[in-house]
């Protein structure tokens, strides 16, 4: 897969999988611009970040994109787990806000310099709870539903414009997110076993898979969601 010369904005690329995703492209030599919070203290070298909230005011970023951009990552997101009934309305609109509104918003707001690229590639992530029904996901499964049906939509919506929408949809991945989850040794075990491959995701599981998605290698694939989640969505082992 070669990136040389190719834009990707990664919003979300300070941390986790954003953050395996940018230092796998910059290796492969692309133009990176990032979007975050807060400032990234261990971004790799000539990466391009502005610190900005997605759900806020999007126009300090206009003098960052560059004209054309080659693919964009959305990888902001969360896991509010709580059961249902202690869920309250803002924790589904927050949930919605990020996940779903953040992608919208920056897609619009990047659509011009995404057509300008001339076959670019979108890449949302969803989790593998928007369709293997688990307890406590009601929130952050009805925001990841809403990507799934975003993409698909967006993916027919531009198609002719040769830009790909896809998706990834990720089982329980071990990063800063889902610390709470995996912050003891027992916890480490049980999760690891509730998948049928026998282990949680790692950042670069889900990062490789992206790449791949916005490579040209993929230039045939459109209006996707890909699990990355160890059998998780798909199988039942016992
Ligand atoms: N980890 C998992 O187990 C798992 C499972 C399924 C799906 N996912 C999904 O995978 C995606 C990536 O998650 P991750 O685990 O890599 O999370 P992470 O390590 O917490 O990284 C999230 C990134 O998004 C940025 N971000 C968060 N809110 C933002 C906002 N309002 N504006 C701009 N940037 C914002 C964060 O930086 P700042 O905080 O500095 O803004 C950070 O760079 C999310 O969509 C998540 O829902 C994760």
């Amino acid at each position: 897969m070669s990136f040389e010369g190719k834009n990707i904005l990664v919003v979300g690329g300070s941390s986790g999988i954003g953050l395996s995703l940018v230092k796998l492209l910059r290796d492969k030599y692309a133009n990176i611009y990032v979007i975050s919070r807060s400032q990234p203290v261990d971004l790799p070298a000539r990466v391009f970040h502005i610190q900005a909230d997605i759900t806020d005011d999007l126009n300090s970023i206009a003098p960052f994109l560059p004209e054309h951009l080659h693919g964009l990552v959305y990888s902001a997101g969360s896991i509010n787990l709580k059961p249902f009934g202690r869920l309250t309305e803002n924790d589904f609109l927050h949930d919605y806000r990020l996940n779903v509104l953040g992608a919208v918003r920056i897609i619009q707001y990047s659509l011009k310099q995404l057509k300008n690229a001339a076959g670019a590639s979108v890449v949302l992530i969803s989790s593998v709870a928007a369709k293997t029904g688990m307890p406590y996901h009601a929130s952050i499964a009805a925001a990841k539903g809403a990507v799934e049906g975003l993409a698909l939509s967006l993916a027919a919506e531009l198609a002719f414009q040769q830009i790909r929408v896809n998706v990834v949809a990720p089982s329980l991945t071990d990063t800063p997110m889902a610390q709470n989850l995996l912050s003891s040794p027992e916890k480490r075990e049980a999760s690891a076993k509730r998948h049928p491959l026998g282990k949680y995701g790692q950042p670069e599981d889900v990062s490789k898979a992206i790449a791949f998605l916005l490579s040209d290698e993929s230039n045939w694939i459109t209006g996707q969601v890909i699990g990355i989640d160890g059998g998780m969505g798909n199988l039942k082992t016992s």
